[in-house]
């Protein structure tokens, strides 16, 4: 079917709809921040994992990072090359699966890598081995996304290293930026050169992490270069990893969904999606932050008690705070009008569940000439398979 991407007329059920063209944009800038300051960058599959997709991907990247078994294995399979893997600790029951899946394997903590560091290159011989070490600096304001906040459980902080390093520890792992910018980085890596610099001659390879926003508008995409460059001449034989996830699906597509009712209470209009914030867009309420409504204005927090055509927007769950508040509109909403969620593929698609059974919004990828393919639909029994 083809559509119109600016108003998705005609669609009668929620989607989430990625942008061929933007993807393709993202994947375009990716590739030349890689090959113009040489380094690495990789996909992280805890921010985008539509795995249909990944032909495009490879296109223009080579590898993927993971975080668990089953990313581990999306990687080796679907997208059809060994992953860097890094988790926070793992088991004894997954281990060898997870090394068989990877060409690169951080441990968080100097107890997991005695604990199975010997194991992994049993299984995969030629693996590369690293730790995830802590700078102790993050400037991510947010706590629950800051790897660095006292107390925190990742990584090894620099007095508790050995002076030198076990021979099989090839790289080391730093992750502290979330929707960053590179002027965050310029900061970080003094940080991190302070910290680490002097086991650097024991490495081959260090790993920047994720959080490097550099498809955002704003992204100062010279500077980043120029860091990376500069860093290259500074430590000429490590090998640069960056392993973004937002950056990939950054303003790729929105979540269209379709006004159900419209109630009202206390002079309070609401209009029923036939999605959940909850349900289908968590981070809003977890993060939290307002997502942007095409063709409305975003009034933040404000009730829309008394303003023409303002609504708050309430999901199709039972929980009482599945809604938020307020945008408003250039007329009155309708049933069965289209509401489109802007940049709602990063994260949000990988995060879903099937509370209270909703309906899942299909996956949809908008090809270049305006055809809309459905990639994947969803029905009762991928919600009694999850209760099996
Ligand atoms: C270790 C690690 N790598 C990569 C990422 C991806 O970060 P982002 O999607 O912000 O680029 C994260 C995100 O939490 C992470 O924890």
């Amino acid at each position: 079917m083809k559509v119109n991407p600016s108003t998705y007329k005609g669609l009668s059920r929620p989607a989430y709809v990625l942008e061929e063209n933007r993807l393709r944009q993202n994947l375009r800038l990716i590739q030349n921040v890689a090959q113009t300051a040489d380094v690495e960058i990789i996909l992280a599959f805890k921010a985008y994992a539509l795995w249909k997709t990944f032909p495009i991907f490879r296109e223009y990247i080579h590898a993927t990072t993971a975080s668990s078994l089953s990313e581990a294995k999306l990687g080796l399979e679907e997208f059809g090359s060994l992953t860097h893997t890094f988790s926070p600790a793992y088991t004894d029951y997954e281990i060898d699966e997870i090394a068989r899946c990877s060409s690169h394997l951080v441990f968080n903590s100097l107890s997991q890598y005695d604990r199975f560091h010997e194991r992994a290159k049993a299984v995969q011989r030629g693996i590369s081995l690293g730790w995830r070490v802590n700078p102790e600096y993050s400037e991510v304001e947010t706590l629950i996304y800051n790897p660095c906040a006292p107390g925190t459980r990742f990584g090894i902080s620099a007095d508790k290293l050995p002076g030198k390093l076990p021979a099989d520890v090839e790289g080391f792992h730093v992750h502290c930026h979330c929707e960053s910018g590179s002027d965050v980085l310029e900061r970080s890596l003094v940080h991190i050169e302070e910290k680490f610099a002097r086991w650097f001659p024991q490495l081959k390879w260090i790993n920047l992490g994720g959080g490097h926003l550099m498809t955002r508008k704003d992204y100062d995409i010279p500077k980043l270069i120029t860091l990376l460059k500069d860093f290259h001449r500074r430590y000429p034989w490590l090998h640069v990893i960056m392993e973004p996830g937002s950056a990939f699906g950054w303003q790729t597509g929105a979540l269209v969904a379709q006004v159900v009712d419209i109630v009202e209470d206390h002079d309070i209009l609401t209009a029923i999606l036939n999605v959940s914030f909850t349900s289908h867009m968590p981070d809003c309420l977890e993060m939290p932050y307002h997502p942007a409504v095409r063709n409305a204005v975003t009034l933040e927090g404000q009730s829309p008690a008394g303003k023409k055509h303002t609504y708050r927007l309430g999901g199709n769950s039972c929980l009482s705070g599945d809604w938020m508040q307020s945008w408003q509109f250039d007329h009155e909403l309708q049933v069965g009008e289209n509401i489109i969620f802007e940049d709602m593929l990063h994260y949000t698609t990988v995060k879903t569940n099937t509370f209270n059974g909703i309906s899942h919004p299909d996956i949809a990828l908008l090809h270049a000439d305006g055809e809309l393919e459905t990639l994947r639909h969803y029905s009762y029994e991928d919600y009694r398979s999850r209760m099996d």
